[in-house]
């Protein structure tokens, strides 16, 4: 089929790059020239595994182009997805700026076209929001009508970051929200390969689907780190707990590494969404409220393992390994060592990190602290380890004083060893 993606982010490249290995044609479109020019040339604007390899065999074989021109792109497509960022304002709800401008885009391009195309909102928008706002502006600026000169459905996204393509292509369920029967018969003749269920359902239910997935896996993580919290107390490793608990299939094992809680630029942004919305309609959220608050506080608790070992961290020498919100990616984005570093230098201590992907980023953010090799890091008063990237447990840390966010069972060869939650 003839796809055009608008927004070449995370969840666009992941989704437009699987679409073209299976043989369909599909057109990225993005406002960033030197982002389009790149991708023309094979060469990704983000870090993660097997994209760029996906990426170099569609551009040979034609299946997939980069364009700036969304016109041009839209005209003939049978689906287009918007695939454009939905970031939190400050209040957590989500700011719909991008969505908006793509459907005015959309609108415009269709006004003059004769094809009827399925649009397909794959951005996490808040329930109401594709049919509330992206279906009224593409109605106004085409001056067609949804439903009939053109289909709409919601098809929220699961794709982990450093797992989105083989995510896109083992998906354990697709979900489709349709305006219409048409509109969603035309989605799942595009999913008709894929070995999972396909829930068809209203829009509104497929735009709470996102938002519950991820509201529940970021409550499991908040929930395994308050067992932890209290595990650590009590002198018991929480991720023995865990093990007895996942085999309970109600449970599962997944989702239960308790550390310094959960970052990245979905969960937080979607469970504060959550919460907004809830209280827009008069409901109080206690619950998610909860998970919001311990994950806040969680990054701090390893500060206080320090300071156990360490009182005064003023002059001394702090070494950090890992800087991303998780490992496999290169996105800072709400990692819990953001705060961990910013509380460090606050206290006077001098800060040595390394980062196998994300020290270009994160120096934007702290030009003070010292960015070197793991091993160099290694040579400070103390070490944190704040991402579980594997060749972290290839180092050497006899005689150090380890605190650890992600539990590398190697570390535990320090002179002094200490897990935040085991
Ligand atoms: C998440 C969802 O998993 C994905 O389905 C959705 O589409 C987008 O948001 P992502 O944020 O990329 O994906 O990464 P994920 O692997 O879910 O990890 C999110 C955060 O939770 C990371 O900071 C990770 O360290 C943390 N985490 C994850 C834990 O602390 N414990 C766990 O057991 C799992």
């Amino acid at each position: 089929m003839k796809i055009s993606i608008v927004g070449a982010g995370y969840v666009g490249l992941a989704t437009g790059v699987g679409f073209a290995s299976m043989g369909n044609s599909v057109i990225c479109v993005d406002s960033d020239g030197a982002k389009v020019e790149k991708l023309k040339q094979g060469v990704l604007p983000i870090y993660e595994p097997m994209l760029g390899e996906h990426l170099q065999k569609v551009l040979e074989k034609g299946y997939f182009k980069a364009t700036t021109n969304l016109s041009s792109a839209v005209r003939d497509s049978d689906i287009i997805f918007i695939c454009v960022g939905t970031p939190s304002k400050p209040d957590g709800t989500i700011d719909l700026n991008f969505i908006e401008q793509a459907s005015k885009d959309i609108g415009d391009a269709l006004k003059d076209s004769g094809n009827q195309p399925v649009v397909v909102v794959k951005s996490t928008v808040v329930p109401g929001a594709t049919e509330g706002v992206v279906v009224p502006i593409i109605e106004r600026h085409s001056g067609k009508k949804a439903g009939a000169d053109f289909g709409v459905c919601m098809n929220p996204e699961f794709l982990r970051e450093g797992n989105a393509l083989s995510d896109f292509f083992n998906p354990d369920r697709v979900v489709i929200g349709e305006l219409d029967q048409r509109s969603g018969d035309v989605l799942e003749r595009l999913y008709h390969d894929f070995k999972c269920p396909i829930l068809r359902t209203s829009i509104k239910t497929a735009e709470m689907i996102k938002y519950a997935s991820n509201a529940f896996l970021a409550t499991k993580i908040s929930f395994i780190n308050e067992i932890g919290n209290i595990c650590k107390r009590l002198g018991i490793d929480v991720y023995e707990v865990a093990k007895g608990i996942g085999l309970d299939k109600r449970i599962s094992p997944y989702f239960l590494n308790a550390g310094i809680g959960f970052g990245g630029s979905c969960f937080p942004k979607d469970v504060r969404a959550l919460i907004a919305i809830a209280k827009k309609i008069g409901y109080e959220p206690k619950l998610l409220e909860s998970v919001i608050n311990l994950n806040e506080t969680q990054p701090l608790r390893l500060l206080e393992l320090l300071k156990k070992h360490m009182p005064d961290v003023r002059g001394k020498k702090i070494g950090v390994l890992g800087l991303t919100f998780k490992p496999e990616t290169d996105d800072i984005r709400e990692a819990p060592s953001i705060k961990i570093v910013r509380e460090l230098l606050k206290q006077g201590a001098v800060v040595k990190a390394y980062d196998p992907k994300a020290m270009d980023g994160f120096k934007k953010i702290f030009p003070k602290v010292k960015y070197c090799s793991a091993e160099e890091v290694l040579e400070s008063d103390a070490v944190l380890i704040l991402t579980e990237w594997d060749e972290f447990k290839k180092l050497d840390y006899l005689g150090k004083i380890v605190i650890d966010g992600r539990k590398i069972d190697e570390a535990k060869s320090a002179r002094v060893y200490e897990g935040v939650c085991w």
